[in-house]
């Protein structure tokens, strides 16, 4: 064996048992009560072991944009907040709509830490490369416009882009022309807290009642970041082809902290009242939400600082989303089975990705160790993220991930350790 991990706290069902893990190039060979011979050993003295988190939703922003981040830093920062795999949005620059701009982004990946995937955009007319995409997650269609450049507003453009993928079709589910209506009305006004009536539950809404319609019974379709209580009674009434996410800031943060955080509280879809929040927390429990994605959008602080209308929206988020749910399961606010299926278990699914998702034999040995009575605030300093800033600073929590193993070679152990290279995901054919 290359490696044992000794006295890990594993999670069964909704009951903790203590098993040695046993890695042999790169995989969970053998979880075991009984000791084994391994060239290394790690003894975590009953420290709990998760899945590596699998984060279906980041922008790395290569090629394009290495001012903002790139895949070796926010591939740090994932490793540093326990996500061992990512998936990376389309809206770079060149967009990745075409197998040409995929390649381009491939060899961006390559300085990866941790393993990545790709989502593929839809664009109006890509009809072809959107059947033809295989080795990527999702396709990802903009109904309203965001940063970059991808907009496929047209509902027949859309319709078209669900039918020909054969692979689940995410969307970013912003109506464009009510939210263009709504720009013009407050125009004259530059308090970033106008986001919230620019982009407000009915854009948000409006979107996603056209797109789970469009889907019918038969597109795999996954909301992205839904922040609204209005679209969590759509998905009630959904069928269940139809599937969403939720991102930490929905969660840990509304409305009201924009007033304090200006544009850095400043991302689309916006933040919603505590009324939604308080739904999408419920949303949670009743399973309705699938999946927590941290739409990880660094924006550097100069950006952030301009006039609202100029800022960028976005918040980076891929360090601090388990140190956030941990400190909830430690509220009693989610179950730790809860945390690790939204954050592992059914984005593996969901996106067809091969071995990971569990702390199991013949998994990748993708895991985190966490220490649940960690006392740490959250600060910008420790942010390995280029734009060097959280919406969370200062924040304190209960529970925090201690070290982090990408395919058995241990990346973060309370500092990044060089060394490792992630690859890509492979994916299950059907979905
Ligand atoms: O806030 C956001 N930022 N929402 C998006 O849809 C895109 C993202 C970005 O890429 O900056
Ligand atoms: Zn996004």
């Amino acid at each position: 064996m290359d490696k044992a991990i000794i006295n890990a706290k594993l999670l069964q069902n909704d009951t903790f048992v203590t098993r040695n893990i046993y890695i042999r190039e790169g995989r969970i060979e053998k979880i075991s009560s009984r000791r084994i011979a391994a060239e290394k050993r790690i003894d975590i003295r009953g420290k709990i072991v998760l899945p590596g988190l699998i984060d279906e939703h980041v922008h790395f922003r290569m090629p394009g944009f290495p001012h903002k981040e790139d895949w070796k830093t926010g591939s740090y920062a994932a490793a540093a907040g326990g996500v061992t795999t990512v998936l990376d949005m389309p809206n770079t620059n060149p967009p990745t709509t075409s197998q040409d701009s995929l390649l381009l982004k491939r060899e961006c990946a390559k300085k990866s830490l941790i393993d990545y995937g790709f989502h593929f955009g839809a664009t109006n007319d890509n009809i072809k490369e959107i059947a033809g995409a295989r080795n990527v997650a999702g396709i990802k269609i903009h109904m309203g416009s965001t940063t970059g450049s991808l907009l496929t507003d047209d509902p027949k453009v859309i319709e078209k882009a669900m039918l020909a993928a054969t692979i689940p079709v995410l969307v970013h589910a912003e109506d464009e022309a009510l939210m263009k209506l709504n720009a013009e009305k407050y125009k004259s006004h530059h308090e970033p807290f106008i986001h919230n009536l620019v982009r407000s539950n009915e854009v948000c809404a409006r979107a996603s009642k056209l797109a789970i319609h469009l889907a019918g019974k038969t597109t795999r379709l996954h909301i992205a970041h839904v922040s609204t209580k209005e679209e969590l009674d759509l998905l009630k009434r959904a069928p269940s082809n139809v599937t969403a996410e939720t991102c930490p800031h929905y969660l840990f943060l509304n409305k009201n902290d924009v007033k304090r955080l200006g544009n850095f509280g400043k991302m689309n879809p916006s933040l919603k009242s505590s009324i939604d929040q308080a739904a999408l927390w419920q949303g949670l429990k009743g399973g309705r939400i699938t999946a927590i994605a941290t739409d990880h959008a660094p924006h550097t602080i100069e950006e952030k600082q301009q006039d609202y209308w100029k800022a960028p929206s976005g918040v980076p988020g891929v360090q601090t989303m388990l140190p956030l749910l941990l400190d909830a399961v430690n509220k009693r606010k989610i179950t730790l089975r809860n945390l690790v299926s939204l954050t592992s278990k059914n984005p593996a699914r969901l996106f067809r990705i091969k071995g990971k998702g569990m702390v199991s034999p013949g998994s990748d040995a993708d895991l985190v160790i966490v220490d649940m009575k960690r006392v740490h605030s959250i600060k910008d300093e420790e942010q390995y993220s280029k734009c060097a800033w959280t919406p969370y600073d200062g924040m304190k929590v209960k529970g925090w991930p201690v070290m982090t193993l990408a395919r058995g070679n241990i990346i973060f152990d309370g500092e990044i350790i060089e060394g490792h290279t992630g690859s890509e995901v492979t994916y299950e054919r059907s979905i």
